[in-house]
């Protein structure tokens, strides 16, 4: 499958207004407008007549105008030039569709299938978007390991004493990769226990989580259970981060943030999203800026000193490139 074939999360829903947007995907720039009756349109961002972004012209009725010699666009890629009316072209276009407060783009004639997930009895927290200078396997590593957390991370995951002493587990399938890691939760001041729902310095904290390839994304379980007790805190998260290579050198990431029923939905929207959007937020800037600075960004596995966390990232290549990028004959493994 090629890369625009699977659905890919693009930009948040109330982002396209009336103006069109350009937006980077797969290495391509592809614009995106709303049209007088409500559908999204996704095209390349290419005028078919002289080359002009059609981002950079307007919305009327159905149609998206190109600002150079005024040819209309339709969503589903006909084409018609005023100045040369019989000549009826036609562009390559992209199905779309809104869902969990996003758009979401493939191919028109791709039969992927929408990676649809399961958050039955979770309250939105919304999506957390950044885009890193990483290519998308540097990407995908980072967040398929919790090694990092001690010394990436304020909050999130073990300390440095335990990390020795964490056990994670690899499962693979054709399809997807699973994890599971549990260990003692790092030392929390007591404030940040206070709003993280009594999630406790020193629980056992697991996170369990399973990647897909078409489009790339993993679904990460999160919860703390109490030592002593062995009872679950209130708080569990579900956290889905898609990967979207924007180039090859550059990964947008897109998480969407679920919450266990830890309070009624009002407080949550008052109170409990904002907090937890805060700490997610705060960890993700971590793990872009440790990224940006890793010095080469191009070397395969191979050539890298791996460690006890670090066999998921061989697991994950091969799928990307079978799976994600249909290329069995890339090396960067
Ligand atoms: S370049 Fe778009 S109409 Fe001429
Ligand atoms: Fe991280």
């Amino acid at each position: 499958m090629k890369l625009l074939q699977h659905w890919h999360p693009v930009i948040e829903s109330n982002t396209l207004k009336k103006k069109p947007i350009s937006v980077n995907l797969c290495g391509k720039e592809i614009v995106l407008f709303r049209t007088s009756g409500g559908e999204i349109g996704a095209l390349y961002n290419r005028c078919c007549h002289r080359g002009m972004r059609l981002s950079c012209g307007w919305v009327e009725g159905e149609e998206i105008v190109c600002p150079y010699h005024g040819w209309r666009y339709k969503s589903c890629g006909k084409v018609f030039s005023p100045g040369t009316p019989k000549l009826n072209p036609r562009v390559s276009s992209f199905t779309t569709v809104e869902r969990h407060g996003v758009i979401w783009i493939k191919s028109a004639d791709s039969t992927a299938t929408f990676p649809d997930f399961n958050v039955e009895n979770y309250l939105s927290a919304g999506v957390l978007t950044h885009e890193i200078q990483a290519p998308l396997e540097f990407v995908l590593d980072n967040f398929s390991e919790i090694e990092h957390t001690p010394s990436t991370h304020t909050y999130f995951g073990y300390s440095s004493e335990d990390i020795s002493k964490v056990q994670t587990t690899v499962k693979t399938k054709d399809n997807s990769v699973c994890v599971n890691n549990k260990g003692i939760q790092r030392y929390l001041p007591p404030i940040v226990q206070k709003l993280f729902f009594n999630v406790h310095s020193g629980d056992w904290f697991f996170d369990n989580w399973e990647t897909f390839f078409s489009p790339i994304y993993s679904v990460y379980d999160q919860f703390w259970l109490d030592t002593v007790t062995e009872k679950p805190r209130k708080l569990r998260l579900k956290l889905i981060l898609f990967f979207i290579p924007i180039s090859e050198t550059q990964t947008r990431i897109m998480m969407f943030v679920f919450a266990s029923r830890v309070v009624n939905k009002l407080i949550f929207q008052l109170l409990g999203k904002p907090i937890v959007r805060f700490f997610i937020n705060h960890e993700l800037i971590l793990d872009k800026a440790i990224l940006e600075n890793i010095i080469d960004k191009d070397i395969p596995l191979n050539q890298m000193q791996l460690g006890r966390f670090d066999g998921i990232l061989a697991e994950n290549r091969k799928r990307i490139n079978r799976i994600y990028r249909n290329d069995s004959s890339r090396v960067n493994v």
